[in-house]
């Protein structure tokens, strides 16, 4: 409806975009043709009641959700959004430490305490899910709000279900950060808040992505408010129609086919890769663990092969598969791993890991407090940056915590190129406390 409605809008247009849909003299192939924002006629996305309600129900069915909201800044504006609507200075959220960085910036914003809830790892260096028993001995009459990432990037899905019983028996409302979980549909319906991120795993264009409320601990009217702060007043009606056809592109026969191609990628054989298989076994984790090559050096072969992962990490590769691959494209991926896996040879294998929670030291500082450190002398000092690797963008430092030898470690024996910081001069350099 909204992608025939922008199709046949072909109204002389003296608005934005400037390059005004014309395709004739951009002479590019990008989509102009359809590149509208909220003119007369095509609703408003903060206060939608036609064609851009129509679009909210439609994925409020998807997800059998109390309320949905289309959204085009990606799931980082669903997450701001959803945590400033719930919490303000002086509360304090339980989350789990493998949280996406924006769930720290969201908390960060919202000026919000934190307690952590450090994830197990399995025997390859991965992160469990969260238990409900973990949520639970976090629990106390501080915490206004439990953020769980599930599942993860690699496929991890936590105890969504109990951890949401035990947090709403103390009226705690549960915000699931679902960014790689768009397409379990019939999944997480007993949390307060998802947010899903429709671009990652399912066909809709990058950016897309959409917010799911359940039950009444969340008050919608605070979360509009919220998603109008943070979210563009000139959404993109290219995204927004990706969001209805990848609705309506949804069914349980393509989902099935899917399935089927899956588990026949999953009979592959190897002697020295390992494929592991996670809750999403959408995700296709190669652990490189007990071979000579590292997870980036798999990275390079496959893109040798003319195949691009999702990501790298030190012990593994991340190929994110969707309903969208086609039989081909799992063979070519089964086949050249097959390939790559017979030049290799076993090896023995000790993850990289950071297994204890840094110290936490002060709260905030003035920037006239902190100076530029270099990064390998800086043992025992209060960070005043996050630093995370990118993918995935989990912090491995907050500020105000103490760094020390085992985050050092972690960071020297991962590709150092791979990490970010917030001032942005890793790997050499970062600001800390003075002292
Ligand atoms: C777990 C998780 N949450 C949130 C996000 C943010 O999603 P987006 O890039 O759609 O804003 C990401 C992005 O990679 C993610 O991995």
């Amino acid at each position: 409806m909204l992608y025939d409605k922008l199709k046949n809008y072909n109204r002389i247009p003296f608005h934005m975009p400037g390059h005004k849909r014309n395709i004739k003299t951009l002479g590019i192939k990008l989509p102009y043709g359809l590149d509208i924002t909220e003119v007369e006629g095509f609703d408003n996305l903060h206060s939608p009641n036609g064609i851009l309600l129509e679009l909210n129900n439609k994925i409020n069915k998807l997800y059998n959700a109390k309320q949905s909201y289309a959204l085009v800044n990606g799931s980082t504006v669903g997450i701001l959004a959803a945590i400033n609507s719930i919490v303000s200075e002086g509360d304090t959220v339980l989350m789990a430490r493998n949280c996406h960085k924006s769930v720290y910036n969201a908390v960060e914003i919202a000026k919000a305490e934190v307690e952590y809830i450090m994830p197990d790892y399995d025997d390859f260096g991965i992160f469990r899910g969260i238990t409900a028993a973990q949520v639970e001995s976090g629990l106390n009459e501080n915490i206004k709000l439990v953020i769980i990432t599930s599942p993860t990037y690699e496929g991890v899905e936590s105890e969504v279900d109990a951890i949401c019983k035990t947090a709403h028996k103390r009226n705690i409302p549960v915000l699931i950060d679902a960014a790689h979980g768009a397409h379990l549909f019939d999944r997480y319906h007993n949390a307060d808040v998802v947010i899903r991120g429709l671009h990652k795993t399912l066909p809709a264009l990058t950016q897309c992505a959409a917010a799911n409320l359940y039950g009444d601990l969340v008050e919608h009217k605070q979360f509009e408010i919220k998603l109008s702060m943070f979210e563009t007043s000139s959404p993109s009606y290219v995204l927004l129609a990706s969001i209805e056809k990848c609705i309506e592109f949804i069914d349980s026969k393509k989902f099935d086919e899917y399935h089927t191609k899956l588990n026949n990628f999953y009979k592959i054989n190897l002697n020295n890769l390992k494929v592991l298989k996670y809750d999403d076994i959408g995700k296709i984790v190669i652990f490189t663990g007990y071979t000579s090559i590292s997870g980036y050096e798999l990275a390079d072969m496959l893109r040798d092969n003319n195949i691009e992962p999702e990501m790298a990490a030190t012990d593994y590769v991340i190929a994110l598969s969707s309903v969208c691959d086609s039989t081909e494209n799992f063979n070519e991926l089964k086949n050249v791993l097959t390939e790559i896996d017979s030049t290799l040879s076993v090896n023995d294998y000790n993850p990289n890991t950071i297994s204890q929670l840094p110290k936490k030291k002060s709260n905030s500082f003035d920037i006239k407090d902190i100076e530029s450190t270099n990064l390998f002398d800086c043992i025992g000092k209060i960070s005043a940056e996050y630093i995370w690797a990118y993918p995935p963008g989990i912090p491995i430092i907050v500020p105000g915590e103490i760094i020390n030898k085992e985050i050092i470690d972690y960071i020297k024996n991962n590709k150092q190129t791979d990490f970010q910081s917030t001032y942005g001069q890793i790997p050499q350099k970062i600001y800390c406390k003075k002292v």
